[in-house]
């Protein structure tokens, strides 16, 4: 009986666990904003860490759309511009900050990243221009969508 009783109490435990750690991935490390969006709690080092890959995003998106709008220029400067933002940008993201991003925010920034890449293909593949700023217009999209949702914050 009392074995029987542990091992309920075991399980529990597991069930709690697991809830626990799921809530944490799914929410990371967050507070509500003052300005009405989801502020995520970072060290110093880490915002600075991902705001500095927000302005190689920004810097990806000025790229592509200058190489766009000089006719005479080759579209290798725009397929560099998107594959400098690509998954590469993300492979060296640190797993303590992965911990503290709420699942949304990780899922938009991963697409982001995937659709930088698949971008400089089509360009490699010479689709065409409005084609091109289709495709950027859709991850301008999820760019603005996230900055209303989140913010960031440190201690
Ligand atoms: C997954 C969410 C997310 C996506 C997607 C995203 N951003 Fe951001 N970005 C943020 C957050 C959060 C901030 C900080 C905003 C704040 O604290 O007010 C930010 C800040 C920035 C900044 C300011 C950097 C600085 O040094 O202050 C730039 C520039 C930027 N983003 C560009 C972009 C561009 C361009 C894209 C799309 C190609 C993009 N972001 C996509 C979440 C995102």
């Amino acid at each position: 009986m009392k074995w029987r009783i542990f091992g309920w109490g075991i399980a529990a435990l597991w069930v709690i666990t697991i809830v626990i750690m799921s809530t944490f991935l799914v929410q990371g490390h967050t507070r509500p904003g003052n300005d009405g969006r989801t502020e995520i709690i970072l060290a110093p080092s880490e915002r600075d860490l991902v705001l500095a890959e927000m302005r190689g995003l920004l810097k990806a998106v000025h790229g592509v759309v200058t190489a766009l709008g000089t006719p005479d220029q080759p579209l290798k400067a725009a397929e560099a511009s998107a594959r400098a933002a690509g998954m590469a940008m993300a492979a060296d993201v640190n797993p303590a900050i992965m911990l503290k991003l709420p699942l949304p925010f990780k899922q938009m920034g991963m697409s982001i990243h995937k659709d930088m890449d698949h971008l400089a293909d089509a360009i490699a593949q010479g689709e065409s221009p409005p084609q091109i700023l289709n495709r950027l217009s859709s991850m301008t999209a999820r760019c603005t969508t996230c900055h209303d949702m989140y913010r960031f914050g440190t201690k």
